[in-house]
């Protein structure tokens, strides 16, 4: 039986998205870079953070990706362009950021995450975009501590914020609450699930509309289910 190094299933990831992809021109730079930056973050994490090993496994599969596109498809579908986009508990991003970055042209991502080793792994998954600051993440309980402290005078605000571990916190109205602050009128793009088996999954909800209810949207944009790869039942809510 033959091993198949990480680089080896990368590589491959990356060769099948260059083929869809007509671009020859920066398309294919950028896609270099991200098998680069993909690469070292595999080597690097299971070297020094070997205790995230079934995180990395967890946040690399296609169920991941395939929540992740959602959000693209639903953002292109109701022409919704952000520019300036939050990020709330992130994890390691692999997904989500390039994906905003190439797929909806956003200029910056800003990811609060509480945890100190998933903000370093998700600066080598995303280091080309950390290199031309484009990509930044803080550590902040989101549901303690507003993100608002966190902007720079200058920083832009946030026309987006957008949260795919609702069930692992506290309802949506409460990161509202500590961040009134927040100019704008951002568009919230929020995933939960039903699935309670997990001890970390503390706030499930049993449809989109209780996942709205529960972040006080006044206008509700787009609500949906989908049955994921992994079996997982996913609620994703577009709205204000
Ligand atoms: C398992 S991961 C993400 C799972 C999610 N289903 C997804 O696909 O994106 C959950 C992340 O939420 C972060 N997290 C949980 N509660 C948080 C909070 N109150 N503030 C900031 N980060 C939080 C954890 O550190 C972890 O990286």
């Amino acid at each position: 039986m033959v091993n198949v190094t990480q680089e080896s299933i990368v590589s491959t990831a990356m060769f099948f998205g260059y083929l869809t992809n007509n671009d020859m021109g920066s398309a294919k730079l950028m896609l270099l870079e991200a098998a680069k930056n993909w690469k070292q973050a595999f080597v690097d994490t299971q070297r020094k953070f070997p205790h995230q090993d079934r995180g990395l496994a967890n946040a690399t599969t296609v169920a991941q990706l395939e929540s992740k596109m959602w959000i693209i498809e639903e953002l292109q579908t109701l022409k919704i362009e952000p520019k300036s986009v939050c990020i709330l508990a992130g994890w390691y991003s692999n997904f989500l950021t390039p994906l905003l970055f190439e797929k909806m042209n956003v200029d910056f991502i800003h990811n609060f995450e509480m945890d100190n080793d998933v903000k370093e792994i998700s600066y080598k998954f995303n280091k080309r975009y950390k290199i031309e600051k484009r990509y930044k993440c803080d550590i902040v309980n989101v549901m303690f501590d507003s993100v608002w402290k966190k902007q720079k005078i200058g920083d832009t605000n946030f026309d987006m914020i957008v949260n795919t571990s609702c069930e692992h916190m506290f309802p949506m109205r409460k990161f509202r609450e500590i961040n009134m602050r927040l100019s704008g009128n951002p568009i919230y793009v929020l995933q939960s699930t039903d699935d309670d088996q997990y001890d970390d999954h503390i706030n499930c909800v049993s449809d989109p509309e209780e996942l709205a209810n529960q972040a006080n949207f006044s206008e509700l944009l787009y609500g949906g289910t989908k049955v994921l790869n992994s079996g997982m039942k996913r609620f994703m809510v577009i709205g204000r």
